[in-house]
């Protein structure tokens, strides 16, 4: 080599040191996107998990004959993708502190494994820990959280669940944030599943860390513990979305603990509430009956629907339960009968319970895969115990009306603000949202919730006051509008309409650009109004959500009564 090609090398390696200095830090600040928008999980995961059915027996082999098995079964092409390895693949850190797989369980290593997983057109994903120690004392992630994300990227992970023990108290909005951007600054997909079993209300934050929050405890394989996570979960479907999901556990269908009957409930309900289909029973060897149920392409395609709208309880008359959910097909609601009693009952889903317009639909059962002919304004049918009819019913002259147009706006009321000329107050109910959810019924502007059709509630009234103006909901709800980061104080008195009573009960929010900036606690029906005055100078997303209590949303009239914003005047 001559001294010029020596200086002239010495002179490039210098400028590249120079620039992955530069570089590294600026990569390596950068906060990534939230995860709901970074384009991973716009439905929900489908896949298959070791833990419910394998525990800690995990291997290679077991991995391997489970892709093969995903592929051969038709799982795949019904949309089934992500293989992940639960606990027990990881057994110590290596001396510069990178996490070791078993060599005797796992002898080709992870990096080969997803090479198999992927050339079959799967994707592959892994385990870790939030804490110290995995839930069964492995090696967590906690001070590692970098380089573990590097390490599961050189190896072609796509998928991490990042578990909750020996969390020595961190805080989990912050913790798993920070493996979003270790994730991210991989550079590759990875979807980033939450596992904290409801703790630290992931349904607040979840979106912005990963893709899926566990919602409750983990599953068991039996019918009351399917209830309890059925009941726990639903109430945080106002949380769940494209890119973000609740997440109420893997599934058992296929291991044993329960009735065909009670598992069709479980995959049925999975679906409605827009859950992960992450299955978790031996895939080598499956019932006729277990394939039929993770098979059923017209129940799954509820679950992948690309509106990503989790269902809601629209009718519960001493538990026997109609949930309905709005479909990308804005004429079209999945409708599941739900009977969790002892004894057969018969269920009635009414066109008006579901925001159909009144008139004939077409009515299909997803279990028996067979029409049920055009009917008009309502379908009964008899659910056997513990079992779920699922359906699709398809409005014939569909009336769109999620919105109505607003009512002649009344006269301003008494108490206006003093007007300051560069200021102005619209009233919400005057402003056009970006989105707008309510259980029942539209939206009402200026008039109460009358879970029916477009005007048809009351005046807003609150304790003996009546407003004029202001927004009239059925929990749960989600308003959200564009401020443009113009606006500086939002008021409005809250509570749940006199027109119930002492009857329901509700949890107003208000969130400023995804962050929960005000929430009431639960209201009750009867009770007196609460004023909420709050600072939001520059928010352009303004989010009014009213999340229901309990199973039951009976009476949840919610008013955001005189719901206005103070806004500068361009
Ligand atoms: C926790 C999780 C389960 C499973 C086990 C593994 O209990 O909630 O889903 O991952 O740990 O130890």
């Amino acid at each position: 080599m001559t001294t010029q090609t020596v200086r002239t090398t010495l002179l490039f390696g210098a400028i590249l040191m120079l620039a992955a200095i530069c570089y590294l830090p600026t990569q390596f600040n950068s906060p990534a996107a939230r995860a709901r928008d970074d384009g991973v999980a716009r439905t929900p995961p489908m896949g298959w998990n070791s833990w419910n059915r394998f525990g800690c027996n995990v291997s290679e082999k077991l991995i391997k004959n489970t892709a093969d098995s995903m592929v051969a079964s038709g799982m795949r092409d019904v949309g089934y993708q992500y293989v992940v390895i639960d606990d027990c693949w990881q057994v110590s850190r290596d001396p510069q502190g990178t996490i070791v797989a078993d060599p005797r369980r796992f002898p080709s290593g992870m990096a080969a494994l997803a090479d198999y997983i992927h050339a079959r057109g799967l994707k592959f994903g892994l385990y870790t820990d939030a804490g110290s120690r995995t839930c069964q004392g492995r090696p967590g992630s906690l001070g590692h959280e970098w380089q573990d994300a590097a390490t599961y990227a050189a190896w072609g992970v796509d998928y991490v669940k990042v578990d909750w023990c020996y969390n020595a108290g961190l805080d989990a909005a912050r913790q798993y944030a920070l493996f979003r951007d270790a994730l991210a600054a991989t550079g590759r997909p990875i979807a980033l599943s939450i596992c904290t079993w409801g703790t630290q209300n992931p349904w607040d934050w979840g979106d912005d860390a990963g893709h899926l929050w566990r919602t409750t405890r983990d599953i068991t394989d039996r019918w009351p513990i399917l209830l309890q996570i059925i009941r726990e979960n639903a109430v945080r479907a106002y949380a769940g979305g494209p890119g973000g999901w609740n997440d109420p556990d893997m599934l058992e269908v296929g291991n044993g603990g329960m009735t065909t009957v009670e598992y069709r409930t479980h995959f049925s309900m999975w679906a409605m509430m827009a859950a992960p289909l992450i299955t978790g029973n031996d895939l080598t060897r499956m019932s006729s009956a277990t394939r039929d149920i993770l098979l059923n392409h017209e129940v799954i395609a509820v679950d992948q629907d690309s509106r990503g709208t989790p269902a809601l309880i629209v009718h519960d008359d001493n538990n026997l339960q109609v949930w309905s959910r709005p479909l990308e097909d804005p004429s079209t609601r999945a409708v599941a009968l739900f009977n969790p009693t002892d004894k057969s009952a018969a269920i009635t889903v009414r066109w008006s319970d579901i925001g159909l317009a009144p008139g004939d639909a077409l009515v299909r059962d997803l279990w028996a895969h067979a029409d049920r002919g055009v009917v008009a304004d309502s379908f009964t049918a008899t659910v056997e115990p513990h079992g779920t009819i699922m359906l699709k019913i398809t409005a014939q002259s569909y009336v769109a009306a999620t919105l109505p147009d607003p009512v002649v706006p009344p006269a301003p009321p008494a108490e206006a603000p003093v007007a300051n000329p560069n200021v102005r107050y619209p009233y919400l109910s005057d402003l056009t949202p970006t989105f707008a959810d309510s259980a029942l019924g539209p939206i009402e502007l200026n008039l109460s919730n009358g879970e029916g059709g477009a005007g048809d509630g009351h005046p807003i009234t609150l304790g003996d006051t009546r407003y004029a103006k202001g927004l009239g909901v059925h929990a749960p709800a989600d308003i959200r509008y564009d401020l443009g980061g113009a606006c500086t104080d939002f008021a409005a008195d809250i509570g749940l309409d006199a027109e119930v009573g002492q009857h329901g009960a509700a949890v107003f929010q208000v969130w400023a650009d995804g962050a929960l900036i005000y929430d009431s606690g639960v209201l009750h029906g009867g009770m007196t109004p609460v004023p909420v005055y709050l600072n939001i100078p520059g928010v352009h997303e303004l989010r009014l959500v009213v999340a229901p209590v309990d199973w039951a949303t009976n009476y949840a009239h919610a008013d955001w009564a005189g719901a206005r914003v103070a806004c500068s005047v361009e």
